[in-house]
């Protein structure tokens, strides 16, 4: 049995709903954790997945999920509570025994890094490892929805408005759904894996970006961003994360980062090579 959390998906990658189809194509026994019994926990149901419905933050909802279980994937969104979901089902998953938890972290995940989110999500690593329960960190580039979100917003404006500085900024990008293939892969493999999987698939300028996805890019001034963003995601803490993330590609602007770099992992675990943006958009 594999526990897939985030299995219902969200706004910001549906990784853990990929995932949930990927095992289930292959015939894996599957238990959904959802956060509420909607359409979209019917949907899994119909598919063959056994639905949990519950709270990641909260162990009495954790534990029973974990039961029985033998490898996991964990995501929880970019909002308030990634320690006390970690913590629940670090402790959940240490005490079932269970052999592999996959989950979902940043590029950039250090005790040093530039946005608490990631600074967090380094903590996050760290308890996993502790437990015992052969984690694997998917260290994620930005995902190609995260631009799609905020290219959405401008509705007939047709721009993508970030405080990136020059249209020569650097991103490293990633399709959610290739982070998804690489999750199923490391959970489908019996074998060893590593703790850490930089998963990157594409480097782009932010013009290249704006241009694959057929909209102007205007440079934003930071602090226009930051109400612009409130109004689009309505979470202090997302835009929180997301205000120090551009501030720190506009830092680095052209410039070179140990980071920056398509990763073989996509293809390697994957099992293809990685989406580009303009991919992406086109299947929409
Ligand atoms: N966005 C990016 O550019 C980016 C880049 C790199 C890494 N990441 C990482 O990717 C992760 C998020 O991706 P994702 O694909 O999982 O996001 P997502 O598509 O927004 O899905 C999040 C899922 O978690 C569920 N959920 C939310 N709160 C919950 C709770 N308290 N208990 C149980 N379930 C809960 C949601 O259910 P409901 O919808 O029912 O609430 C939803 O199904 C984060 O760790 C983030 O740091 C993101």
């Amino acid at each position: 049995m594999i526990l897939v959390t985030g299995a219902a998906g969200g706004p910001q990658g549906s990784t853990g709903r990929a995932v949930a189809g990927h095992l289930l194509e292959r015939g894996e026994a599957v238990r959904a954790f959802v956060h509420a019994d909607d359409h979209r926990a019917e949907e899994l149901r119909k598919l063959g997945a056994e639905v949990v419905v519950g709270d990641l933050r909260e162990i009495s909802s954790v534990r029973p999920a974990v039961r029985g279980v033998s490898r996991a994937f964990f995501t929880y969104p970019v909002t308030a509570g990634l320690l006390d979901a970690t913590g629940a089902f670090a402790a959940a998953a240490r005490e079932e025994g269970v052999a592999r938890v996959v989950e979902v972290s940043q590029l950039d995940a250090s005790p040093d890094a530039l946005t608490p989110r990631m600074r967090r999500h380094w903590v996050a690593e760290q308890v996993f490892d502790w437990a015992g329960v052969g984690a694997v960190h998917l260290r994620a580039a930005v995902f190609f929805e995260n631009l799609a979100a905020v290219a959405a917003a401008a509705g007939d404006r047709r721009e993508l408005a970030l405080p990136l500085g020059s249209r020569d900024t650097l991103i490293p990008l990633v399709a959610a759904a290739d982070v998804a293939r690489v999750a199923a892969g490391l959970l489908l493999d019996p074998g060893p894996a590593e703790p850490v999987c930089l998963v990157t698939g594409q480097m782009a300028t932010v013009g290249e970006a704006a241009d694959a996805m057929g909209v102007a890019y205007v440079d934003l001034p930071p602090e226009e961003w930051e109400a612009r963003a409130m109004e689009i995601y309505r979470d202090p803490y997302t835009v929180e994360h997301l205000t120090h993330l551009w501030a720190i590609f506009r830092l680095i602007g052209a410039g070179h980062h140990p980071l920056y770099g398509v990763t073989e992992s996509i293809e390697r675990i994957g099992g293809r090579p990685p989406t580009t943006l303009r991919e992406f958009v086109l299947s929409r």
